[in-house]
């Protein structure tokens, strides 16, 4: 299975992401992301295998987390991957301390369980819309969201489907 770890968002910064994926949308084309799967990904494990490999990393991710109080979210603005005319849209979180080093404590800790993941340096980001085609012109002035903590760490499961993949929840813990 195809699997992740991700800090998920609270409730009402996912407020804010919606209203401003409402404002892109109005220049912006593009396959928005839907409320529930918005996620700040802190490592990206690729293929792992069933359930001995889902409980290793449940308790590397439990180990990671013990030394952390809930971190707090600052949106950084808008960035994308990609090409212009076929690009990943992301808002941009600001690489706090307290967030780095919890992507650095999971991504270590999942080291030491002897599981691979995706080494491409952590760059904190909300993917908004993927296909987006992003023309020249001036975006709106737009209201990013106010910052918030968020508490949960979890280790997602992605079912890749044509109209966009689907996650699902194998292990969460509370920071
Ligand atoms: P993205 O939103 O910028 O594409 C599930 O795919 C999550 O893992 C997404 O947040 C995705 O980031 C992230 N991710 C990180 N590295 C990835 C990779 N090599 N392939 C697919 N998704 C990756």
């Amino acid at each position: 299975m195809r699997a992740f770890v991700a800090l998920e968002i609270p409730e009402e910064f996912e407020a804010d992401l919606v209203a401003l994926a409402r404002q892109l949308g109005a220049s912006v084309q593009g396959r928005f992301m839907a409320r529930d799967t918005y996620h700040l990904t802190l490592a990206f494990l690729g293929e792992i295998d069933g359930q001995g490999d889902v409980a290793a990393a449940s308790k590397a991710i439990e180990r990671a987390c013990k030394p952390f109080a809930p971190i707090s979210l600052h949106a950084d603005g808008l960035g994308k991957f990609g090409k212009p005319d076929d690009a990943t849209l992301w808002l941009g979180i600001s690489p706090t301390p307290a967030l780095m080093e919890l992507a650095n404590s999971v991504r270590a800790e999942l080291t030491t369980a002897g599981l691979t993941y995706d080494s491409k340096a952590f760059k904190p980001h909300i993917t908004l819309a993927r296909r987006a085609k992003l023309s020249k012109g001036e975006l709106p002035a737009l209201a990013f969201p106010r910052s918030a903590h968020a508490v949960r760490v979890t280790l997602f499961k992605s079912e890749l489907a044509p109209e966009g993949a689907t996650y699902k929840a194998l292990k969460t813990i509370k920071l």
